[in-house]
């Protein structure tokens, strides 16, 4: 089957193929060996890509900048608290005016509730692709990265047991996008995914059902635990993180003693101890130190953080230079 990618949107990798996104990774790498070698890759050559923050970022902002710089085009960094959106301009007209000034437009809008409903409107009004910088619900760009990442560590993916994990963090309530997104992607490269988390911080049931079903159909596993050792012990993977109790209807007073009574589920070297004996430590980052992991595991010899962090840039490229210039 043909894929034309030219156009195509990236609110979520469920909506693009196996074999799309195994393109995807392909791109990633030869974009990846081309900066190694110092390649020039003009494949954006003139075209702009407007750049939607609703709230802070240091990865994504960055790969989605230096790499359409590298692409031959230019980024627009639009801090929506200083555009019209301000003053309540609506999705549609951010949408179609962008459309006609560049070639893409990408949006970061967390907020729950709002942010997946947001880029929902701009993907409905753009006449170019949008692409999410992570919302409520999904954080593609990084589950993207995140997917180059295990396969460059691991070689085969199928099989590879790989445990998400909620942990304690006292920076802010951070969204549940990069887990809930990792849960469904993973299984359809066959891997033997555990979600673990403490009462209170489940993941949306239809997020749950959809993940279970991808793993029906490409020969992958998912368990749910709120038992935290059984999501290290033996793991060859872990992605310890917090994400908040978006899904449970409590008052903020409610949530933070629900918080503080989990603050035994951080990333320690004794959990670490317990994992498979080559385990690979993951996060997204930004990571709240000693309090979701300790220094010395983030720190230490498991850790791939910034392998990780170093392939959104990679990725980040392939994404713009399939939806934005690819056919
Ligand atoms: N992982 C990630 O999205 O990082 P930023 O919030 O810094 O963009």
């Amino acid at each position: 089957m043909q894929s034309i990618f030219n156009g195509k949107h990236f609110i979520s990798l469920q909506e693009w193929s196996k074999d799309e996104i195994d393109t995807l990774l392909e791109v990633s790498l030869d974009l990846k060996k081309d900066f190694a070698m110092g390649n020039p890759t003009p494949y954006l050559l003139y075209k702009t890509i407007f750049l939607m923050f609703f709230e802070q970022s240091t990865r994504t902002r960055n790969s989605m900048e230096a790499g359409i710089a590298q692409l031959g085009g230019h980024g627009t960094f639009l801090d929506t608290s200083t555009m019209q959106i301000a003053h309540g301009e609506v999705a549609k007209d951010t949408a179609v005016i962008l459309s006609r000034y560049g070639h893409g437009i990408a949006c970061r809008n967390c907020f729950w509730g709002v942010g997946n409903k947001y880029l929902r409107d701009l993907e409905k009004w753009a006449s170019v692709p949008v692409m999410n910088l992570q919302c409520d619900f999904y954080h593609p760009m990084q589950g993207i990265a995140d997917l180059m990442t295990l396969r460059e560590k691991t070689g085969s993916l199928k099989g590879v047991k790989v445990s998400i994990i909620w942990a304690y963090a006292t920076s802010h309530k951070k969204p549940l996008s990069v887990p809930l997104t990792q849960l469904l992607l993973f299984p359809r490269y066959g891997m033997d995914v555990t979600l673990a988390y403490p009462e209170g911080y489940a993941l949306p049931d239809w997020a749950i059902q959809q993940a279970k079903d991808n793993a029906d159909t490409h020969g992958g596993k998912i368990t749910v635990t709120n038992d935290m050792e059984k999501a290290y012990r033996g793991m060859h993977v872990v992605i310890p993180k917090n994400w908040g109790s978006w899904v449970t209807d409590m008052s903020d007073e409610e949530r933070d003693k629900l918080l503080e009574a989990n603050k035994g589920w951080k990333c320690t070297q004794k959990m670490i101890d317990i994992a498979d004996k080559d385990v690979m430590y993951m996060h997204a980052l930004p990571a709240d130190r000693n309090n979701e992991v300790e220094d010395s595991v983030i720190d230490g010899p498991h850790s791939i953080v910034y392998d990780e962090a170093e392939n959104r840039l990679h990725t980040a490229k392939a994404v713009m230079t399939l939806t934005m210039g690819g056919k």
